[in-house]
């Protein structure tokens, strides 16, 4: 066990420094660059054969529990702006519980670490039943979910042994954000952006190796917020599942509440519980919503709120309204490519606090790695 560990403590903590591997991993192969113009595309072998099944469906559904969930809902603003096919999101129990629609005509995505989760594989059934085309997006090769779908990728991050998925996390966005070029044509209107994010992709590794460099400052961190009862965690359009995911882990290990909101319903009750005790972290990285979450910060402010920004490199003057006000400065990347970088110091956190508080972080209390029974 020592010797998997390698010098570290916990899998957890292996896991999150790992990141910078596990993603270039997840890219080998599929990343290219074409002819003497060096135009770039993605290739992925398993989805060859159904791309333009896939780029005709009706809509595509992300379908998935927990973490895996919330990197399809990272990926998801991308996928719809690349593709054009309206994508919507399902907990694989909720979809069950409903016995939503799901159609011929609809892309059914599975997105699983394990592949093996109860529900994740029941709402597979389901699907397949109804006749969607289903693709697998899972870390484990022969899983039951790989097994069972049409068609597929595996997100290759590399065993995961703690229970709070981290590493996974991050491989899956990149795998959903290359599902997103594959799909969307090659376009004249959109080739700018495509390579924009092909180039982030080949430069994100050494972002999340700059980005982890704060584990220090997450620590210090952790030491201030460790006697708190709750953490809020406000974030919006890429970084709504950032605010969703950091909270999820800090109340997976570090057994405390915590709350990912999302940021345009601040109004719509969350406000209510701002005072000068509570926690709150808000994700302002640059991006087309940066304008209205300094606005948010503004408000948050206004009623005494005890913040904590997360920004991008070089805005802290931009972001923090007073010197009371927390920053956590991060490298930008490109936009669809942020939850990338902006989840690492929400896993240190989470980290942390678990550590410091004395509870078990690679087995949190009453959870599994993998789910299979309802
Ligand atoms: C459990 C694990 C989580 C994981 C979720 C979904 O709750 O503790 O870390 O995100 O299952 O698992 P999957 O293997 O389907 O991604």
């Amino acid at each position: 066990e020592q010797i998997n560990k390698g010098h570290y403590e916990h899998y957890m903590q292996k896991e999150i420094h790992e990141q910078p591997e596990s993603l270039t991993t997840t890219m080998r192969g599929r990343l290219i660059r074409l002819g003497s113009n060096k135009s770039k595309s993605v290739l992925l072998g398993g989805l060859k054969d159904h791309l333009k099944t896939i780029r005709r469906s009706r809509r595509i559904v992300f379908i998935g529990c927990g973490t895996s969930y919330n990197a399809a809902l990272a990926a998801r603003p991308i996928l719809e702006e690349l593709s054009g096919v309206p994508v919507t999101m399902e907990i694989a129990s909720d979809l069950l519980d409903r016995e939503g629609p799901i159609y011929r005509e609809d892309t059914a995505v599975f997105v699983s670490q394990s592949g093996e989760t109860a529900d994740t594989l029941l709402a597979l059934q389901y699907a397949l039943d109804n006749g969607a085309l289903c693709v697998g997006i899972t870390n484990t090769v022969g899983s039951a979910i790989a097994r069972n779908t049409h068609c597929g990728v595996h997100i290759n991050a590399g065993a995961e042994i703690g229970v709070a998925s981290t590493k996974a996390y991050t491989s899956q966005i990149v795998v959903m954000v290359m599902l997103a070029l594959a799909i969307g044509g090659d376009t004249l209107s959109n080739k700018a952006k495509r390579e924009a994010i092909i180039d982030g992709l080949f430069d994100l590794p050494n972002k999340v190796r700059e980005v982890l460099k704060l584990d220090q400052e997450m620590k210090d961190l952790a030491k201030l917020l460790i006697a708190e009862q709750s953490l809020l965690v406000f974030g919006r359009g890429y970084n709504y599942a950032t605010a969703i995911e950091g909270a999820l882990k800090v109340k997976e290990v570090a057994l405390m509440h915590s709350e990912g909101i999302l940021a345009g319903e601040m109004k719509h009750g969350p406000l209510a519980l701002v005072d000068e005790n509570l926690p709150i972290v808000v994700i302002a990285t640059r991006d087309a919503c940066f304008s209205k979450q300094q606005s948010v910060i503004q408000q948050l402010h206004a009623r005494r709120g005890r913040l904590i920004v997360m920004c991008s490199k070089g805005d802290t003057v931009s972001v923090c309204p007073n010197e009371s006000c927390r920053v956590i400065e991060v490298p930008q990347v490109e936009d669809c490519l942020q939850p990338v970088i902006n989840v690492v110091p929400l896993q240190l956190l989470a980290y942390h606090l678990t550590v410091l508080r004395g509870f078990n972080v690679d087995q949190p209390r009453n959870l599994a790695k993998s789910v299979t029974t309802q």
